[in-house]
């Protein structure tokens, strides 16, 4: 913990040196209206802090602040804009190649995504594309392997199906396997290309 710690500050700081960022402090936060959907004076959201402007319709997320680095260091992708919020969601929003694009540390599980997504889509006009860069455990594939999923589904892990008193739990009661959901068809079939290519 303690060295995870140390990792995530060392990142912070060398982001505040290369980018010339500002870390926002939470005690900085003191002017959130509305308990449903916080936002600032500015029209901030409460976790990403990141109001209209700051973010590109275009998104990657990936989960940590090292994985977002690697993104923008990517040749030909111009930073021009990072948020750290006192959540630790830190947004990079750049032109890549002239485009804008927004590169966004969604950090660990479902909670996290929900508010990634909902608080962007909030703060950006119009049609978007995301797209989530991650690791993921699967059944089927192997380590290292890039894998581009067409469908998908949240899966559940239900408490009362584990441990004393539930031996004989069945999978429905051990988990809740949502209905099928699916991805934008032309942003999975160009990223399929691209996955073949690499
Ligand atoms: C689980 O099933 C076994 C065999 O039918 C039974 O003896 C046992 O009491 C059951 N356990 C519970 C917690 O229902």
């Amino acid at each position: 913990m303690y060295k995870l710690t140390v990792d995530i500050l060392l990142y912070l700081f060398y982001m505040q040196i290369v980018y010339h960022i500002h870390i926002i402090l939470s005690t900085e936060m003191t002017d959130m209206k509305n308990a449903n959907f916080p936002t600032d004076a500015e029209g901030r959201t409460y976790h990403l802090y990141l109001k209209h402007g700051e973010t590109a319709s275009r998104v990657i997320t990936v989960g940590d602040v090292p994985r977002a680095i690697v993104f923008a260091q990517t040749p030909g992708f111009e930073v021009k804009f990072v948020r750290v919020a006192p959540s630790l969601f830190t947004t990079i929003t750049g032109l890549y190649k002239g485009t804008p694009v927004t590169i966004i540390t969604s950090l660990m599980g479902i909670p996290n995504m929900d508010f990634t997504i909902r608080e962007l889509r909030y703060v950006c006009q119009g049609p978007m594309a995301v797209v989530r860069v991650g690791t993921c455990g699967s059944p089927a594939a192997k380590v290292g392997e890039v894998t581009v999923p067409t469908k998908f589904h949240t899966v559940l892990r239900l408490p009362d199906g584990f441990g004393p008193g539930a031996e004989n739990a069945t999978v429905e009661q051990q988990y809740y396997i949502s209905k099928t959901m699916h991805g934008d068809d032309d942003l999975i079939k160009l990223l399929q290309e691209k996955r073949n290519r690499l």
